[in-house]
């Protein structure tokens, strides 16, 4: 029961009857369908009447334990707690025949009403099943960070690489904070603006770090509204009732995170003093619809957080560890490259040797490696199983990914949901890579040896955790 945020005995007493209706309801109905057989036949971890495996649902480390969880249990897992239903899947050729080629089924998201209604998150683009918001919202990234359109930015992204090279100069020890700095303020230039970046940055990405963290640990828990929507009628100085705190919380980050950059420009625009950005260039354009405008830019600078300087920081780990393909980039990167200048975007990009090995960086640590679950939004039946409506769908592919003799990045996702900033995340990465690969050799700390592993936070953003290296200025 330690898994359960809110208190063990609301649960178990207060709600059983009602659970047990639901429980059974859905076990039942869940049960057969004509030639099929019940998820409840998989195997998962151990379930308990009522709560299923509630008990037994990791609160972090989710890549960890469902990786032990498959040694023990096989392929496909079921993990039902209480009447949500979760399967859990590890091989690549299943979640590309669901995610993929099942994409007008499988393209939904759980409708997690913790993070949804009781924190205000509905409006974004991360918890929106597709329908008109989901296809206008996608619509706007395509339009602003389609592979064509990240150009445009490439001088913000030189600037950018320009202050890492700098504040990487003859680093010593672990250089997580400088890298994790480059996120806010190329997402916050992007999106509302250098000048709104230069008067008000630090707030902006104080904000929006918290938020992140605070919003991805609460996807991570077992909310009692979750399980039990009726709790939500309970008053919110019921002993042992959690979730209302935390949901204040989230409602003033959330709040903060989807009005403050965009009132912000809107202000100066008032003012007619505002610069470029995604939101001052479209915010008059008849084709957007503001309100959607604002939650798609709000998704920008939520989403270009942490993602990616974490994949960042596990390239540099990898280059760490493999000093050969290093030089190899370093050569490239020389023959392409006037001596003293720094890579361009455009030359970046266009670096086959140092593409590669970005994208097996990707692969072998994805920031995301248990993605973000997607939901059935009609009925299916995948392997003789009959998966109801609504179920909740995790992939967990990257140990079997490291079994593909191909380069194969799943660490974008599937389908229709596929990270719609994943062009702008390859460019600047790559251009931040040959902007410091350009100018330094990575190193192990003197005396020590080559680490032969990363260890990882146990975070759903899993970073590098405790690296430790020296940045020296090639001769
Ligand atoms: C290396 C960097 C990045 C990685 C590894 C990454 C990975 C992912 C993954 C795995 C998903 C879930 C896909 C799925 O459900 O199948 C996702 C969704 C998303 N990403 Fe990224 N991402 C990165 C960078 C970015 C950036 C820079 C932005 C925005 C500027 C962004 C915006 C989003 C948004 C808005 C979604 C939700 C899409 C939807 O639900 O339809 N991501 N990303």
């Amino acid at each position: 029961m330690d898994h359960l945020l809110e208190s063990p005995w609301l649960v178990t007493s207060a709600t059983v009857a009602t659970l047990a209706t639901l429980y059974i309801a859905t076990a039942s109905g869940d049960a057969k369908k004509a030639g099929t057989r019940s998820l409840y036949e998989l195997p998962g971890p151990p379930r308990q009447f009522l709560l299923g495996s509630a008990a037994h649902f990791p609160k972090d480390s989710w890549y960890e334990v469902f990786s032990k969880w498959r040694e023990e249990y096989g392929d496909v897992i079921f993990v039902p707690i209480a009447t949500m239903r979760t399967v859990i899947i590890h091989s690549l050729s299943d979640a590309e025949e669901l995610l993929n080629k099942r994409a007008n089924v499988w393209s939904g998201r759980p409708n997690n009403r913790m993070v949804a209604d009781h924190m205000g998150l509905s409006w974004s683009l991360l918890l929106t099943s597709p329908g008109k918001s989901f296809n206008e919202q996608r619509s706007i990234f395509r339009k602003v960070l389609g592979a064509q359109a990240i150009i445009q930015y490439d001088p913000l992204v030189s600037v950018e690489a320009r202050n890492l090279v700098e504040s990487l100069r003859d680093s010593v020890g672990n250089p997580s904070q400088t890298i994790q700095a480059i996120d806010a303020p190329l997402t916050i230039k992007m999106t509302y603006g250098s000048k709104i970046y230069e008067e008000h940055g630090k707030e902006l990405a104080d904000v929006n770090m918290e938020a992140l963290e605070f919003i991805t640990w609460c996807f991570s828990q077992v909310w009692i509204v979750n399980i039990l929507p009726i709790s939500r009628l309970l008053p919110s100085w019921f002993p042992g009732l959690k979730y209302p705190a935390f949901a204040k919380k989230g409602r003033e980050l959330v709040s903060a995170i989807r009005n403050r950059g965009f009132d912000l420009v809107k202000t100066e625009i008032e003012r007619g003093s505002v610069d470029l950005s995604i939101v001052s260039k479209h915010i008059h354009e008849s084709e957007f619809d503001p309100d959607v405008l604002q939650n798609a830019t709000a998704m920008m600078y939520l989403g270009g957080v942490d993602t990616i300087s974490t994949a960042l920081s596990s390239f540099f780990c990898h280059m760490l560890m493999f000093p050969d393909v290093q030089k190899q980039i370093q050569a490239e990167v020389d023959s392409e490259v006037t001596s003293g200048e720094l890579p361009t975007s455009k030359q970046a990009v266009a670096m086959k040797y140092l593409g590669v090995a970005w994208k097996e960086s990707l692969r072998l640590a994805p920031p995301f490696p248990t993605s973000v679950p997607h939901v059935n939004t009609s009925d299916d039946v995948f392997k003789g199983y009959y998966i109801p409506k609504g179920t909740l769908l995790i992939t967990n592919v990257i140990q079997r990914a490291q079994e593909l003799s191909r380069i194969e990045s799943v660490a974008f996702g599937f389908g229709r949901r596929l990270c719609p900033g994943r062009h702008l995340a390859d460019r600047v990465g790559l251009t931040l890579a040959a902007c410091a690969l350009a100018t330094y050799d990575i190193v192990p700390l003197e005396g020590e040896d080559i680490p032969t592993r990363i260890e990882f936070t146990k975070t759903q953003t899993r970073r590098p955790l405790d690296v430790k290296c020296r940045f020296v200025s090639r001769g």
